[in-house]
């Protein structure tokens, strides 16, 4: 993606995401805003998007106690923790974050945590107006059933207040101009219209769309975003997770192809979030990648290989079935083929393993072959062991690496062999029972 230039130039910008809610129709022991899409959670999906839209300051408002919610938090710069200790309505959620509503923000904008679509470019959108002198700008959408949504009511083609449904009259219901939720606020201004919101109001709830009456009684303009009603979609159980995960990895598919990518099948394709290829890839049906995963020009991934925390270099060729576990590193030209595991591995330029094998805590040497079936033993019961083969070194089919163990450059090894002591540079190494031909044996007939 490219990075947003914000059309509101250099004003700075503090976006207020609210985090607080338990997703009970997730049922789920997990918080839902750290439900994961495309390997990231739905809160760090909407971190990224508001800092990418030019957000240098992040006050997520979020349920007290919650230490993995702040861990995710943590990872974005600019970014602190305010709890909110009662669910008093979204008004009252975005006051948690008064001290960073007070600091000074020209532009602020709301973000719901579980609201992972909305782009950068849409945040981008929805604080334009405010460089024009709006003081408040909501985003809402045509939507097909409105049912639920708080309503944009405009008269004389501008909007005087938001409604919610519940406190909506008949003729209010009516209307299908819907409430995304996601507002931009002054910064000068937003800290006294939602001091004054009240919650006389049929949930007695705080509501933050009601700054929008407040703002027009006092003269100020409030403008109207339009988004895509999908992607303002919110997710509240796990069946509007899965069609979120539906719409990024699309995303995804699409921004890997239009980055010179080919995918042959691309809805059988799933990607990361961080998922980096480069030109030319190719990548055959029913892959995943999970996250971490860098790619490099002209590799070739074929059919239902999966990969995480893995890098792969100029014109790598892996798969069918390759799996390449976290730590797996190949280097340009290598080789890895069917049913092959690799694990926290070098494999160095133009290195093969085609076949059945299982490559774990060692570094394959440049050219070296391992024949099909070759397994590291990295693994005594409790530690882990390193095994190291050699450049150029040629190691014969079924063989079982001992580690730690050493094949050195250019050595052989028999095939079916049990190596568990080094092997020397340029020798060959036999470590199998001696064949037994037995003369004159005769085949058993049946009694
Ligand atoms: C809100 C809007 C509604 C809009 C809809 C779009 C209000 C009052 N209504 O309704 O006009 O059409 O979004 O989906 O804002 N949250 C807190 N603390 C609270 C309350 C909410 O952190 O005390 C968070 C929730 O976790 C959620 C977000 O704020 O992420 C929105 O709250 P929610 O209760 O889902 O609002 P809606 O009823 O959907
Ligand atoms: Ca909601």
């Amino acid at each position: 993606m490219t990075t947003t230039s914000s059309p509101a130039g250099a004003r700075s910008l503090l976006a207020v995401v609210l985090a607080a809610g338990k997703g009970t129709r997730m049922r789920s022991d997990l918080p839902k805003v750290l439900h994961p899409i495309a390997g990231r959670s739905m809160l760090a999906h909407v971190l990224a998007a508001v800092a990418k839209a030019g957000a240098g300051r992040l006050a997520v408002v979020v349920e007290p106690g919650r230490d993995d919610v702040a861990e995710v938090v943590a990872g974005f710069p600019g970014a602190e923790t305010f709890p909110q200790a009662e669910r008093l309505g979204t008004a009252h959620a975005v006051l948690a974050a008064r001290a960073a509503l007070a600091s000074g923000a020209d532009d602020v904008v709301v973000a719901f945590g579980d609201t992972p679509l909305v782009t950068a470019e849409t945040y981008a959108r929805l604080r334009a107006p405010l460089a024009e002198g709006a003081a408040v700008a909501v985003l809402a959408f045509e939507a097909r059933d409105p049912a639920g949504y708080g309503r944009v009511l405009v008269e004389d083609g501008r909007v005087t207040a938001i409604r919610e449904e519940k406190d909506a009259s008949a003729a209010e219901r009516r209307v299908t101009l819907s409430n995304a939720g996601l507002m931009a606020l002054s910064g000068p201004l937003a800290l006294g219209l939602l001091e004054r919101i009240g919650n006389a109001n049929a949930a007695g709830e705080y509501y933050l769309p009601d700054a929008v009456a407040l703002a027009v009684a006092d003269g100020h303009r409030v403008a109207v975003v339009p988004v895509d009603e999908a992607e303002a979609q919110g997710i509240n159980d796990r069946v509007q997770l899965s069609v979120a995960e539906a719409t990024v990895q699309a995303r995804l598919r699409r921004n890997a192809m239009l980055s010179g990518a080919t995918l042959v099948a691309p809805e059988t394709v799933f990607f990361s979030h961080d998922t980096a290829l480069g030109r030319d890839v190719v990548v055959e049906p029913h892959v995943v990648f999970g996250p971490g995963v860098v790619v490099g020009d002209g590799c070739t991934i074929h059919a239902f290989s999966h990969l995480e925390k893995a890098t792969l270099a100029e014109g790598v060729q892996i798969g069918p079935y390759a799996r390449l576990r976290p730590g797996a590193v190949l280097e340009r030209g290598a080789r890895i083929g069917n049913f092959v595991e690799v694990k926290n591995a070098a494999i160095r330029a133009g290195a093969k393993v085609n076949h059945l094998s299982y490559v774990g805590d060692a570094e394959i040497g440049a050219g070296a072959n391992l024949g099909a079936g070759t397994i590291t033993c990295n693994y005594d019961g409790v530690n882990k062991h390193r095994t190291v083969v050699g450049a150029s070194a040629f190691v014969g089919s079924n063989s079982a690496l001992v580690a730690p163990v050493t094949v050195g450059d250019g050595a052989f090894v028999g095939s079916g062999s049990v190596i568990t002591d080094d092997v020397p540079p340029g020798t060959l190494a036999i470590g199998r029972g001696r064949q037994v031909v037995k003369a004159g044996w005769a085949k058993p007939t049946k009694r």
